[in-house]
């Protein structure tokens, strides 16, 4: 079976075919992915503008999904169901999805599957490499979630962690914008590391040991929070004096190695919470692989790390690829054909919900 999948939870206007491949232990191939970044309209606001977005999203999706269709040399006729994102994310940039997609089935006479956007960054895991060993430890990291997942059973994934505050990706943005060096954030702090000394600056660690007052079900010491380091670095380039304005002037003339350090030294803090969390859950639940995935999941040290520490711990890695890495339509319609195929899809007066509960 084929599947058409739609993805407009946050700036990227995405749809993608997906189709069945028979092989259990590798159950999907992707036919065309096509994703239309919003990245060059929000860069001047320094972030995502809502209403920006859903109007973006609007324009795009009606030629973003005949592409998809075109380069998978598929007609409407040849699919057996449409996938849709239906949060968490932004609301008016969901409805546009969600709108497309039930005026889509309806027209198509097709069924329709609304899925989870954290559902959809973990079975990228599963497009990308076949099916995990389980039970998987999965770390969801983007711009909008920090979480730890274990997915015991294909399609069944149970949180045990979240971020407090920021999530990573809002976190690598953030410095982005308070060291002038626009948006988005992560992919320009990974390039500058490289040529940091990531010891270079002292910037604190944090841990968590006591539970979380607002989830009582989660334990928290796998918890993550980085709103505290955003501000460390904050201070540090306000004592230091590299920033002479307040950081929103990106012609201010500071010293490039000085900025280097300070990305080498804040990236090396969250990628090894990241890590840190990830292998403590894999050892507390006995899992037997570890999958990263989500925008940051295209960091650079991330994915060197995951790979040393997986082979010294001798337990198995997984990464996607870096265009399954960041927000794509591939990875909706993945997760559709699992729920799909669990027996589940959608009511026609399916909503859009910003908020929506894995
Ligand atoms: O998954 P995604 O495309 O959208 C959300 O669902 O949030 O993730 C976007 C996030 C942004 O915060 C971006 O700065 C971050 O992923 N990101 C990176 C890298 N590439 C993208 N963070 C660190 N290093 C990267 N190379
Ligand atoms: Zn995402």
């Amino acid at each position: 079976m084929l599947i058409l999948g739609i993805e407009t939870s946050c700036d990227e206007t995405s749809a993608a075919v997906v189709e069945e491949t028979g092989d259990l232990a590798r159950p999907w191939a992707i036919r065309s992915n096509v994703v239309a970044s919003q990245v060059t309209l929000h860069r001047e606001w320094g972030g995502v503008v809502p209403e920006l977005a859903s109007r973006q999203h609007i324009r795009d999706i009606c030629g973003v999904v005949e592409r998809a269709l075109h380069e998978a040399d598929v007609t409407w006729h040849d699919l057996g169901a449409i996938a849709v994102t239906q949060g968490p994310g932004l609301v008016g940039s969901l409805l546009v999805g969600v709108s497309f997609a039930k005026a889509a089935a309806s027209a198509a006479g097709l069924p329709l599957v609304a899925v989870h956007h954290l559902a959809g960054h973990i079975e990228s895991l599963v497009l990308q490499n076949g099916e995990l060993p389980l039970p998987a430890v999965v770390l969801v990291v983007s711009g909008g979630h920090t979480s730890l997942y274990l997915v015991d059973r294909p399609g069944q994934y149970q949180r045990l962690s979240r971020t407090r505050d920021d999530a990573a990706g809002e976190a690598y943005d953030k410095v982005a914008k308070l060291l002038g060096l626009g948006y988005p954030g992560g992919p320009v702090i990974d390039r500058l590391a490289r040529v940091g000394d990531d010891r270079a600056i002292p910037l604190p660690t944090t841990r968590l040991t006591h539970a979380d007052r607002n989830a009582p079900d989660l334990k928290g010491d796998l918890d993550f929070s980085f709103s505290g380091l955003k501000t460390a670095v904050l201070r540090y380039v306000k004592g230091s004096g590299v920033l002479s304005g307040d950081g929103s002037d990106e012609k201010d003339s500071r010293p490039r190695q000085e900025i280097a350090d300070i990305c080498a030294s804040f990236q090396r803090v969250v990628v090894t919470a990241l890590i840190d969390r990830a292998f403590d859950a894999a050892r507390r639940y006995s899992a037997k692989s570890i999958g990263v995935a989500g925008g940051v999941s295209a960091n650079s040290r991330l994915r060197a790390e995951l790979q040393m520490h997986g082979e010294r711990r001798e337990i198995p890695t997984f990464l996607p690829s870096l265009q399954l890495s960041t927000d794509n339509a591939a990875m909706i319609a993945a997760a559709g054909l699992r729920k799909f195929r669990a027996g589940v899809t959608a009511p026609q007066d399916l909503n859009a919900d910003a908020a929506l509960a894995l």
